[in-house]
C-alpha cells in the first residue's frame, strides 16, 4: 500500500484535488471525525467499489467538528489521535487524509461563521430533540467540506441514520454536487454498533451497552405488531415495556421513538390508518420483521454511565419494489436488468410479458389488433418469468419455452396492438401485482410506479433528451449494419413516439409524482447503474435490503 498523502492545510488538498482532475479521477471521501474503527474502513471500502469503471482517488477527512456539539457535550475529551488513525487508513488503501485543525476550516472563526439550517421536521424528533444545534452543526460542516474538496461521492453511515436523512435533504435542496451513498452499520459479535465513542466504555459498562442491539432486536416483532394494529396505545405500550427493559439493564433512556424511516416523523403520533394494510404480511427472508407499509424506524439513545450511545432497527413491511419507468429508447432494459443483479432484486420485465402474449396471440392465428379476438386468450394464460444461473431470464408460457422467441421482429411488429387491449393490459397488471405480492423485485415499463406498483419502495423516471436518444438509436443503427437516417428524421420520429406514448388511452406512458428522475445525458451505462443505485439506496438503505454477497442470479419464479 502506498502511502497517504496527509493534507493539514486547504492549499495542500488544493492541490491534491487539481492533481486529480488532471489525472481525470472521480473524487470520493468519506468524512470522519477520527477514532477510525472497522465501521469507518467499511465506508472506504464502499467509497472504493461506487465506481467500478474509473477508479477513485479516495480521501478521508478527519476533524473533530466544534460546530456539533453542543455546551456539556463531550467534545474536548472526543478521542484524538492522529498517529493510530494514519496507520489504519494506510491499510484501507486511501489516497488522502484531510486533518486540518479548526482555524483552518473555519479562518474567520466559529463565532460569526454562516451556518446552515436544515428543515426544522426533521430535527426535532429523536438525537435532534436532544441535541441543540447539533444538525446545524453537521450541516454546517460537510457543505464545508464540500465546497472545499467539490466531491464526486460522499460515503456516510447509515448508524447515524438522521445525520444521513439530514444530510441527504441538504444536499437535495441546494442541489449540491455530490452523490451520497450509505453503509449498513458495522457491529460487534454480540450486536453492538461500532462507534467511536465505545471506547470511553469501561469493561463493565461494554457488558451493559450489548443490551441495547439486543433489547431493540427482541422488541421488533412487537412494535411491528402494534404498528400493524394501527393503535397508538399499543405502540406507547410497547415502547414503554422496552424503555423499561433497557432500563432494567443498567441503561439510562435518553429517547425511545419509532418513527417514520424518512420524514422522521413519530408513529406515535400519527399512526396510518388501518386500510389497506397487508392482512397477513409475509416475513421476507433478508429484511427485519414485517410492520406498517413504508419503513419504519425504532431507534434509542441511552447513556451507559457517562456515555452516550444510539442505535437503531429497521422494519420493513416486505421485500422493496422499485418501478423504472420511461420513454422508449432511454435505454431502461439493459440498466434495470444489470441494477436487479446489483441489489439481488428479481427483475421482472413488464415488456416481455407482452411480447409473450403476442406471442401466443400469432400462434393462434388471432387478429392482434382486435381486443374481442385476443381476450379469450388471456383465460388460463400460464405465463413465467425465471432467472438462469447465469442471469439470464426465461420465457414460458403454456409450457413452450419461448425466451428467444418473443424476438422475432413478427412478435416486435404485433406487440404495440396486443399491449394497447385494455383486457391485457388488465390482466397482465393483475399478474404481475400478483408476482409482487411479497416484494422484491425491479419492474420496468411505461406505467408500473402508476397503475402496477403505485405502492413501490423506489419509482424511478428514467428518461434522455430527444437528442441523445437521437443519437444513440444512430449509433446502435451503424452498429448493426442497417442504414442510418438523418439526426432530424431520427429526432421527429421520437418525438411522435413520445407523443403517442403519452397521449394513447391505455396504459399512457406516465411519471409518478413522486418518481425520482434521472435524465442519462451524457452518461455510461455504468454510469447509469451506479447513479439507479443511488437512487435506489435514498429509499432502501444496506441496513434494510443488503447487496447479495456477490452477483448472484435469483432463483425465484415469479408467476
Ligand atoms: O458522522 C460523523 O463522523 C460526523 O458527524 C461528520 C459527518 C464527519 C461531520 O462532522
Amino acid at each position: 500500500m502506498s502511502e497517504p498523502a496527509l493534507l493539514r492545510r486547504r492549499q495542500a488538498l488544493h492541490h491534491w484535488r487539481r492533481r486529480q482532475a488532471e489525472a481525470g479521477r472521480p473524487v470520493h471521501v468519506v468524512p470522519t471525525m477520527g477514532a477510525l474503527h472497522e465501521g469507518h474502513l467499511a465506508l472506504v471500502r464502499a467509497a472504493r467499489e461506487a465506481s467500478p469503471c474509473r477508479p477513485a482517488a479516495l480521501l478521508l477527512t478527519i476533524f473533530v467538528n466544534p460546530l456539533q456539539f453542543a455546551p456539556g457535550e463531550d467534545f474536548d475529551r472526543y478521542p484524538r489521535d492522529l498517529e493510530a488513525d494514519l496507520e489504519r487508513v494506510r491499510e484501507a488503501g486511501v489516497d488522502a487524509v484531510f486533518a486540518p485543525e479548526t482555524g483552518e476550516l473555519f479562518p474567520g472563526g466559529e463565532g460569526s461563521l454562516t451556518r446552515l439550517l436544515p428543515p426544522e421536521t426533521l430535527c426535532r424528533s429523536l438525537c435532534g430533540a436532544h441535541r441543540p444545534g447539533h444538525f446545524e452543526g453537521v450541516a454546517t460542516v460537510v457543505a464545508r467540506l464540500i465546497a472545499l474538496i467539490r466531491p464526486d461521492l460522499m460515503v456516510f453511515g447509515e448508524k447515524d441514520w438522521q445525520q444521513l436523512q439530514v444530510l441527504r435533504r441538504v444536499v437535495g435542496d441546494l442541489a449540491l454536487p455530490v452523490r451520497l451513498r450509505s453503509c449498513a452499520t458495522v457491529r460487534e459479535v454480540d450486536g453492538l454498533a461500532l462507534s467511536s465513542r465505545n471506547r470511553y466504555l469501561s469493561a463493565a459498562e461494554r457488558r451493559l451497552a450489548s443490551g441495547l442491539p439486543r433489547s431493540l432486536r427482541r422488541a421488533a416483532p412487537a412494535v411491528a405488531g402494534a404498528l400493524g394494529s394501527g393503535d397508538p396505545g399499543a405502540l406507547a405500550r410497547v415502547l414503554g415495556d422496552l424503555t423499561s427493559e433497557l432500563e432494567a439493564g443498567g441503561l439510562r433512556v435518553e429517547y425511545l421513538d419509532c418513527v417514520d424511516a424518512h420524514s422522521l416523523v413519530s408513529h406515535r403520533q400519527a399512526l396510518p390508518p388501518l386500510a389497506g394494510r397487508p392482512d397477513s404480511p409475509e416475513p421476507s427472508p433478508r429484511a427485519a420483521p414485517p410492520a406498517t407499509p413504508g419503513m419504519a424506524l425504532l431507534a434509542a439513545a441511552v447513556h451507559c454511565g457517562p456515555t452516550r450511545l444510539i442505535d437503531h432497527l429497521l422494519l420493513m413491511s416486505r421485500a422493496p419494489i422499485v418501478a423504472i419507468d420511461g420513454p422508449a429508447g432511454a435505454g431502461k432494459s439493459t440498466v434495470t436488468r444489470a441494477l436487479a443483479s446489483r441489489l439481488g432484486l428479481l427483475y421482472l420485465d413488464t415488456g416481455a410479458m407482452y411480447r409473450a402474449l403476442t406471442w401466443w396471440v400469432l400462434r393462434q392465428g388471432a387478429d392482434a389488433a382486435s381486443a374481442a379476438a385476443v381476450a379469450p386468450l388471456l383465460r388460463d394464460l400460464d405465463l413465467s418469468l425465471s432467472l438462469e444461473a447465469g442471469g439470464a431470464q426465461r420465457v414460458t408460457l403454456n409450457g413452450h419455452e419461448i425466451t428467444d422467441a418473443i424476438r422475432t421482429p413478427e412478435v416486435t411488429a404485433a406487440v404495440s396492438h396486443v399491449a394497447a387491449h385494455a383486457c391485457v393490459r388488465e390482466a397482465l397488471t393483475a399478474q404481475q401485482q400478483r408476482m409482487g405480492q411479497r416484494g422484491g423485485l425491479v419492474a420496468e415499463g411505461r406505467d408500473v410506479g402508476t397503475a402496477v406498483f403505485p405502492d413501490a419502495e423506489v419509482k424511478i423516471f428514467l428518461t434522455a433528451t430527444v437528442a441523445e436518444r437521437a443519437r444513440r438509436r444512430a449509433g446502435d443503427l451503424r452498429e448493426r449494419g442497417f442504414e442510418v437516417p438523418e439526426l432530424a428524421l431520427l429526432e421527429q420520429q421520437i418525438e411522435e413516439r413520445d407523443h403517442l406514448d403519452r397521449s394513447r388511452e391505455v396504459a399512457p406512458l406516465r411519471r409518478a409524482d413522486d418518481a425520482l428522475d434521472l435524465i442519462t445525458d451524457g452518461l455510461t451505462v455504468e454510469e447509469v447503474i451506479e447513479r439507479l443505485v443511488d437512487l435506489v439506496r435514498q429509499r432502501v438503505p444496506e441496513e434494510a435490503w443488503p447487496p447479495p454477497a456477490e452477483d448472484q442470479s435469483s432463483p425465484l419464479s415469479n408467476t
